[in-house]
């Protein structure tokens, strides 16, 4: 039910995509130099993007095979496609992509065991029954769950996204859920100790979606609290994912450059790992005008990127999609002009952007870890 329901409009942008004379990825940044896979791991940087079962075409994912080191499945490990029934998991969209990974000698991330946000729990997860001593038989539910999927995919996926925006952007504090309503911050705990218990290999990871942009003051402090948290209660986690959906729905130029820095700084201080995990740039509030906005979109990008490429600690950057066609911000965030956005390296065309150019200066630039 909350699985990606395409537009119109991004139907009408695949279409385009597919009319067009069929341009290969290889051609298409020829002229561009090397992979921004490559340029990445000159840097001690894995680099890579985010993928989902409905749009896995041959051009696609010549692009992906190009320029990607590590593959994210965007929706097909969630709790809503897994366990859309309660009485069956479906892996069979997850296993398309971990295979398509494999067989391309991709890593392959997971997200996420803990989406613990109402908006993204089916509906029979959200009127579950824990029984007459909720605390264990959530506990019970929540470990079952996170084995079963864990070791479905085993050592393949070498990073977690174990838990997913438990943080209420308004309030600051964690959200609830049936899990917190039965175990309260316990539920945070449980699925961490259940993710090493089960991927005992894998890096584990706390992710989400507080920006640098003003208007996120409260979220940042709620997520920085909980980190503090976790590492206070001796939790087993390895990492910080920030999704870096920059642009934050038309505020992108509203960036808090030394706020931000304190925030990512704070993380660091608490030894956390560090992790782009969703690349974007939301594009709503610059010009119809391509051109301009495609060089408001890459002089953002460079700006954050040079500013995170600085933190040493960060060693994982992923793009939430590569081509326009195929972004979630499309349906998710539509722009007031109606045009399509701009947020992703390549365009619907699948020709690189001033945005890949502006990610691969960044990284061409960014120290070596
Ligand atoms: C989004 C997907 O891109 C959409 O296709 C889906 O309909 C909703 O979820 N933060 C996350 C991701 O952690 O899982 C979200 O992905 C984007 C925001």
């Amino acid at each position: 039910m909350f699985t990606h329901i395409p537009t119109r409009r991004h139907i009408l942008a695949g279409l385009t995509a597919a009319a067009l004379p069929p341009v290969t990825a290889g051609a298409a940044h020829a002229d561009a130099g090397p992979s921004l896979k490559a340029l990445a791991a000159e840097k001690g940087i894995l680099f890579g993007s985010a993928l989902s079962a409905g749009t896995m075409e041959a051009a696609y994912l010549d692009i992906l095979k190009t320029e990607c080191g590590v593959i994210v499945p965007e929706n097909e490990f969630k709790v809503y496609v897994i366990a859309a029934q309660a009485d069956r998991y479906n892996f069979a969209p997850g296993d398309a992509i971990a295979g398509f990974a494999r067989d391309n000698g991709m890593k392959l991330r997971g997200h996420t065991l803990l989406w613990n946000k109402v908006e993204f729990m089916p509906k029979w997860l959200l009127n579950i029954d824990f029984g007459r001593k909720p605390a264990l038989g959530a506990e019970r539910y929540l470990r079952d769950y996170i084995k079963r999927v864990c070791t479905h995919y085993g050592d393949q996926v070498f990073s977690w996204d174990v838990v997913n925006e438990t943080i209420d952007p308004k309030t600051g504090e964690i959200r609830d859920t049936p899990f917190t309503k039965a175990l309260g911050f316990d539920c945070i705990r449980i699925a961490f100790e259940a993710a090493r218990e089960y991927a005992p290999r894998a890096q584990l990871v706390y992710n989400d979606y507080m920006s640098w942009e003003a208007g996120n003051e409260t979220h940042r402090k709620g997520v920085q609290k909980l980190l503090e948290m976790l590492r206070n209660k001796n939790v087993p986690i390895d990492g910080f994912g920030i999704q870096s959906h920059i642009g934050n729905d038309g505020h992108i130029k509203e960036a808090q450059h030394s706020e931000w820095r304190a925030f990512v700084d704070a993380a660091v201080d608490m030894k956390y790992r560090l992790l782009i995990t969703e690349f974007d740039v939301n594009d709503k509030d610059l010009p119809t005008d391509i051109a301009a906005r495609d060089a408001g979109v890459a002089a953002a990008a460079k700006d954050y990127l040079d500013l995170m490429f600085s933190y040493k600690e960060l060693d994982q950057f992923l793009c939430w999609g590569m081509t326009d066609n195929h972004s979630w911000l499309q349906g998710w965030t539509p722009r007031a002009d109606k045009t399509p956005q701009r947020p992703t390296p390549y365009g619907a065309d699948y020709r690189p952007k001033p945005l890949r150019e502006a990610i691969a200066a960044a990284l061409r630039a960014a120290p070596k870890r």
